[in-house]
């Protein structure tokens, strides 16, 4: 068995994804260790679960001149780290193209959407007020662009005609918990690459993305 993969994760909120990958690392799911967590939120409520699992954090705030500026302190904080694999989760900052680039096929994201569908911010109200039927999350390899990359996984689920944004949020991030782990197993284990070729898994070009569909409708 190869060494454990060395996760750094980048959050600004609740880190809740955080939670299902530290849980998932410890089950043993995840042949990894989430080696450090950076916020640029010092009241990042993911800092205490890190904390209380004994997690180094580190904190990024306060005024910087430029995106560059920004990425420039904290790409010395990840080095420190060397690490295999960086997670972005719940990190609501817009990397710059150098940095993305740096770290081009270790660079995940999970965003609360159907990628291409509702990029951006708000994509709960949004997905309400178009009239969506399905929604999700979608797990990507970070490009440039914003909220591109290939996409590797997707959870799909009905949108409920008493859905609000707010019980769409917590259903989608239900779903979020169990393929952003999935997704990190994948790739720790060796399974997924990002390569000129493409997106593989198990040496098999990805066409789109894995789809999880999720029927929730008779459940809370
Ligand atoms: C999640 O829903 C995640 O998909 C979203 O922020 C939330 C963070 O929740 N990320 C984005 O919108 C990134 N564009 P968490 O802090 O509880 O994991």
């Amino acid at each position: 068995m190869p060494n454990k993969c060395r996760i750094v994760a980048l959050i600004s909120g609740s880190g809740s994804n955080l939670q299902a990958l530290i849980d998932a690392c410890a089950s043993g799911q995840i042949h990894g260790t989430i080696v450090a967590v950076i916020s640029d939120q010092p009241e990042a409520y993911g800092l205490v679960r890190a904390a209380k699992q004994g997690i180094p954090t580190e904190t990024l705030s306060g005024a910087f001149e430029s995106r560059a500026a920004f990425d420039a302190a904290l790409t010395p904080l990840i080095e420190a780290q060397r690490p295999d694999l960086l997670v972005l989760a719940g990190f609501m900052r817009i990397l710059s193209a150098d940095f993305v680039n740096r770290y081009r096929g270790k660079l995940l994201n999970i965003h609360p959407s159907l990628l291409p569908a509702y990029k951006g911010l708000h994509t709960h109200q949004r997905a309400l007020a178009e009239g969506a039927t399905q929604h999700g999350a979608s797990v990507h390899f970070v490009s440039a662009e914003l909220d591109g990359g290939p996409v590797i996984m997707q959870a799909q689920l009905p949108v409920r005609p008493e859905d609000d944004a707010r019980s769409l949020a917590a259903r989608v991030l239900k779903q979020e918990h169990l393929i952003y782990p999935q997704v990190v197993q994948w790739f720790c284990a060796g399974r997924l690459q990002w390569t000129a070729a493409g997106v593989e898994l198990d040496g098999v070009r990805l066409h789109q993305a894995i789809m999880y569909t999720v029927d929730d409708t008779n459940s809370d």
